[in-house]
């Protein structure tokens, strides 16, 4: 056993390059680009072409982080897929994606906690690089959540978009890398954000498909006020334990839900709108892809220094939800 720091030490992103935009919805919901934008802040979200699946961009994701931080894929010890939208029930995404990377020493496996599955797995990453159990660890956000969406619904058709981001975790020299992480859920919130049908409860038949139960239904005012809360207090729990504040977080990196509940977080925690990022604009809502794309976009924009305190908060369906304080 070991006692190592934990850091990410690259990303990467991938989408689809349809764009379904405001002016597309408004044509098929009775919904307004005015509405969508006040309401959640989304211009556009990726939405994935036919024949397009989730390891696709998951796996366009890894290659970029793998060869940004120069190794070789035998060299990933654990891949871990936060998805709610996998290629297929069985197996794991997380092989799937193992097999296209070559990484075949790597213990691949899918992690489901919806829009935290990101945090999640980073915090999974954080431990088995501290305690020597990994070298480098590959966690993945990757979603085809428009598979998902039913298009006759307006309350969350406007939301959900498509996409992958990908972090390497690997040790990190002492002093850096992730400071501290905490994740949290509650069941009893379960029927907030789910599709009902298709598991062993309600299997897949006639009658489901014609309901629409393999679709996501959301009661999004409920969970706005849960998500801004929740986020709020292991936002605050992590910079504690980080033996940091508000005022010394750099750069702000939510879940990107609602631009409205960024918004709210921000403003409770104290950090002001420059140092808060937001691509939800772009994007959409892609659940476990959303922070590790903004991430990458980050990086690209060089908003990210050595040394900056990072935080990441993300609240999802479960209910679940999480953050991560880091020093780059
Ligand atoms: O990803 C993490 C988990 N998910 C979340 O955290 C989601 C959080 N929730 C949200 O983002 C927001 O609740 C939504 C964007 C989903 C909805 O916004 P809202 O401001 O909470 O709207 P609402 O549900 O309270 O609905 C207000 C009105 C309703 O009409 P009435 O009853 O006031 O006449 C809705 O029917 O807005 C109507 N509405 C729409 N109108 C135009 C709902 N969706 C739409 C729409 N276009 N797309």
């Amino acid at each position: 056993m070991g006692n190592f720091n934990a850091g990410i030490i690259s990303t990467g992103r991938a989408y689809p390059e349809g764009v379904l935009t405001n002016a597309d919805l408004e044509r098929m919901v009775e919904t307004s680009d005015e509405w969508i934008k006040t309401r959640t802040g989304i211009e556009q979200r990726h939405r994935a072409a036919e024949g397009e699946y989730t390891s696709m961009f998951a796996v366009r994701a890894a290659r970029q982080a793998i060869e940004r931080a120069r190794i070789d894929p035998m060299e990933i010890d654990v891949i871990i897929c936060a998805t709610v939208s996998p290629d297929q029930i069985l197996p794991s995404t997380g092989c799937l994606i193992q097999a296209e990377l070559g990484a075949h020493n790597a213990a691949a496996f899918d992690l489901v906690a919806a829009c935290s599955g990101f945090v999640y797995g980073v915090t999974i990453a954080n431990q088995m690089i501290r305690c020597g159990q990994a070298k480098y660890a590959l966690v993945i956000g990757a979603e085809v959540l428009t598979r998902y969406v039913d298009y006759t619904d307006r309350s969350t058709c406007v939301i959900f978009g498509d996409g992958a981001g990908a972090a390497i975790l690997g040790q990190v020299e002492e002093g850096r890398g992730i400071l501290a992480t905490r994740i949290r859920s509650d069941g009893r919130f379960a029927e907030q954000l789910f599709s009902p049908g298709g598991g062993t409860r309600i299997p897949t038949s006639t009658a489901t498909l014609e309901q629409g139960m393999h679709f996501f239904k959301m009661r999004g005012n409920e969970l706005f006020k849960v998500a801004v809360r929740s986020m709020t207090e292991v936002s605050i729990e992590v910079l504690t334990e980080a033996k940091a504040t508000a005022n010394d977080v750099k750069l702000f990196v939510p879940h990107q839900a609602n631009q409205r509940i960024t918004d709210a977080v921000a403003d409770r925690l104290g950090v002001d709108s420059a140092r808060v990022y937001s691509n939800i604009a772009m994007h959409g809502n892609t659940s476990s892809a959303s922070i590790p794309i903004a991430l990458d976009e980050c990086i690209e924009q060089e908003r990210i220094a050595k040394n900056d305190l990072v935080l990441l908060a993300s609240f999802g369906g479960g209910a679940t939800w999480g953050a991560v304080a880091l020093k780059w």
